[in-house]
């Protein structure tokens, strides 16, 4: 792959910054190297002795002497190098991806998926370009990417996740031989969220996936994988990801351990090829400098002491809780919502995408109606590419109430739309 002609001009300018640099080797240098250079607090001056931790799994430890020094002291920019280690073996188990046998793979770790996020898209996107975005997507990176001068260009989503069909659609307009003219607009750059996505709970079937991927070869496109509910999905056996099929080195993965461990910790990482993260890189060197060395830290001796067994039996029982929650959620749609709305059965993630019959927008239903009745779910129309068009769907997460409370916020949402439905009636 040509590298090169992905990153964006602002990239490109981004140098290494010494002093990071410097404070690598450092880091890594001999026990009798003597810095005089770094400007480090000095860690007699932190007011912690010990943190306690104690897991619910009765998993105990605690952090005190150099350890936590280490731990409250400034660290490696992308990583510190055990977490670094675990999270390259995690690749290895679920993902395999081909880059890790070329040496072309690299893993930066950021504060939370978001911050990663921001970090890929800024290292990609130049002035004028266009970006391919899944549509309704994720808010988060919609607020990113609105107000840079580029163009957002939607493609289609259904219960089956992004369309392949729909894609080829959008680049019609261009010839794949565009993608060798640099003024061509053709879009160098699609972001998706393959499983249980953020509103719709969708997941993009494999089938789809490997279509997906031979377009992005054909129009020769990065993949921006944003991923951060791959552990939630219900099913025993994790869908491959776009990653453990990537044999050009085209697929930016963003993973979170917001949903796994804490939101938070602020603990996201960036993987995939070395000219990609070496960018990243670059960016957090001199803006986060690392991610929090506390949350580093207490997250690998946590999954130290569990092994991959403790792990594996934590990502389980946080599926099943996830699992009852959304089975409950069908349960009070079923009850209160039938014949009034229609929706799909998420195969994993937080959220269920709810489309509301006769109610061509949602949004003043719910930001008067649904808010008047205390209770809250969000309009589709915030989670679309163009913000002035109407979405008859709204996101109800199953994440935090609890069963009964579910049940009462539905019954509840179905009064809020018999009322709506009644006074658009003539
Ligand atoms: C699709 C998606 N990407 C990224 C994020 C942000 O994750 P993090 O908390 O790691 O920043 C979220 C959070 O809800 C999300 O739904």
């Amino acid at each position: 792959m040509d590298y090169n002609r992905f990153i964006s001009a602002i990239s490109k300018a981004r140098k290494p910054n010494p002093m990071r640099e410097t404070a690598s080797y450092v880091l890594s240098g001999p026990p009798t190297l003597i810095s005089l250079g770094a400007g480090k607090p000095n860690p007699t001056t932190f007011p912690y002795k010990s943190i306690q931790v104690e897991a619910k799994d009765g998993s105990k430890f605690t952090l005190d002497g150099s350890e936590l020094s280490r731990a409250l002291q400034y660290s490696e920019t992308s990583g510190i190098s055990e977490l670094r280690s675990w999270l390259a073996n995690l690749h290895l188990k679920y993902h395999d991806p081909p880059l890790m046998k070329t040496d072309n793979f690299d893993i930066c770790v950021t504060p939370g998926c978001m911050n990663g996020l921001s970090k890929v898209l800024t290292s990609l996107l130049s002035p004028g370009d266009h970006v391919l975005v899944e549509d309704p997507t994720y808010t988060g990176v919609i607020s990113f990417l609105r107000p840079l001068p580029i163009k957002i260009i939607g493609v289609e989503t259904d219960a089956l996740g992004l369309n392949p069909d729909s894609l080829l659609k959008v680049l019609s307009r261009w010839n794949p031989k565009d993608a060798l003219d640099a003024d061509s607009g053709i879009p160098k750059v699609l972001y998706t969220v393959p499983n249980c996505a953020n509103p719709t709970g969708a997941s993009t079937s494999m089938e789809r996936k490997k279509r997906i991927y031979e377009i992005a070869r054909t129009y020769n496109l990065v993949i921006i994988e944003d991923d951060p509910y791959f552990f939630l999905q219900f099913n025993a056996k994790l869908a491959p990801s776009y990653q453990s099929m990537d044999t050009d080195g085209r697929v930016i993965r963003c993973d979170s351990m917001s949903k796994i461990v804490s939101p938070g910790f602020r603990i996201g990482w960036v993987s995939g090829a070395k000219p990609f993260v070496e960018r990243i890189v670059y960016d957090q060197q001199s803006s986060a400098l690392h991610c929090n060395t506390v949350s580093q830290v207490l997250a690998i001796k946590l999954f130290d002491l569990w092994h991959t067994d403790g792990f594996e039996r934590h990502l389980e029982s946080i599926r099943n809780f996830y699992r009852a929650q959304r089975d409950a959620a069908i349960s009070s749609l079923n009850k209160w919502l039938s014949g009034l709305a229609e929706w799909s059965v998420p195969e994993g993630g937080m959220f269920l995408w709810v489309k509301i019959h006769k109610v061509e927008d949602t949004r003043e239903m719910i930001l008067k109606r649904a808010f008047a009745m205390e209770v809250v779910v969000l309009p589709g129309a915030w989670f679309s590419v163009d913000s002035k068009k109407s979405s008859a769907y709204c996101r109800v997460s199953y994440s935090s109430a609890s069963p009964a409370k579910m049940d009462e916020g539905i019954r509840r949402l179905s009064e809020v739309v018999r009322d709506e439905i009644s006074s658009l009636s003539p």
